[in-house]
C-alpha cells in the first residue's frame, strides 16, 4: 500500500498538518507513506509553453518533476489544504494545473482529502472533487473538514476535526482493501 500525503499548507505544523497526521495514523504499519510539503518545494503553475502537447510530459524543470514521480508511484493520494480565499491553497492549485499533461497517469488511484478553515470550504471541496474526477481517480470517502471557527483559530475548537480526518484514512484503507484485497 503506497500512500502519498501532499501537505498543501505553507505552515508545516498547522491545522491542516494535524488533520493529515490524524488521517495517516489510520494506515497499517506496512503501508509505505511518503510525505510532500509543497511549501518547501519550488515550482510554478502551468506555463505558456504547451510543450507537453508535443513531447507528452511536462518539461518545466522544477520540483514538480519529483512530485510527478511520487504521484505516479502512489496507490493512494491524500491531499491536505487550508481554505484560502474560499478555495484550496495556491500551492495545491499550482500542483493541479501542472498535472494537465498527466492524462491517464492517475487513473484509478484512490484519493482523499482534509481541509481546515473557518468557512467557505465548499469551493475547496469542489476543486478537489473536480481534480480527482477529471483524472478518473477514485474518490475515497467524503473528506474531512476541520473548523477553526475564528480567523486564526485552532482545531481545538472543533472536536470532530481530527476524528473525521482519522476516518478519512480508515475509508481510504477500506477502499484499498476492496480494490486490491487478495492480490
Ligand atoms: C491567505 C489566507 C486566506 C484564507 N482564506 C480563508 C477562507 O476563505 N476561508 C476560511 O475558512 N479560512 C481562510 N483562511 C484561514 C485558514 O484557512 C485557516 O486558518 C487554516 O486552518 C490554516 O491552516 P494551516 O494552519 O494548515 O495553515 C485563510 C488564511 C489565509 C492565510
Amino acid at each position: 500500500m503506497k500512500v502519498l500525503a501532499i501537505f498543501g499548507s505553507p505552515r508545516r505544523e498547522g491545522n491542516t498538518a494535524q488533520m493529515m497526521e490524524s488521517a495517516l495514523s489510520a494506515f497499517p504499519k506496512e503501508a509505505e507513506i511518503h510525505e510532500l510539503y509543497l511549501g518547501e518545494l519550488t515550482f510554478s503553475g502551468c506555463g505558456p509553453c504547451r510543450e507537453c502537447k508535443v513531447v507528452g510530459n511536462c518539461v518545466i524543470d522544477d520540483d514538480m518533476q519529483q512530485v510527478y514521480k511520487e504521484m505516479i508511484w502512489a496507490d493512494i493520494i491524500l491531499f491536505g489544504t487550508p481554505a484560502q480565499f474560499s478555495d484550496v491553497s495556491a500551492d495545491i492549485k499550482k500542483l493541479m494545473e501542472r498535472t494537465w499533461w498527466m492524462k491517464g497517469a492517475l487513473i484509478n488511484k484512490i484519493g482523499g482529502y482534509v481541509i481546515s478553515g473557518r468557512r467557505y470550504m465548499e469551493s475547496a471541496q469542489n476543486t478537489l472533487h473536480a481534480f480527482m474526477l477529471r483524472h478518473r481517480m477514485i474518490l475515497g470517502g467524503s473528506g474531512a473538514l476541520g473548523f477553526t471557527f475564528t480567523e486564526m483559530g485552532t482545531l481545538e475548537n472543533d472536536p470532530l476535526a481530527l476524528r473525521d480526518a482519522y476516518y478519512t484514512g480508515v475509508r481510504l484503507v477500506e477502499m484499498y482493501e476492496l480494490i486490491y484485497g487478495g492480490q
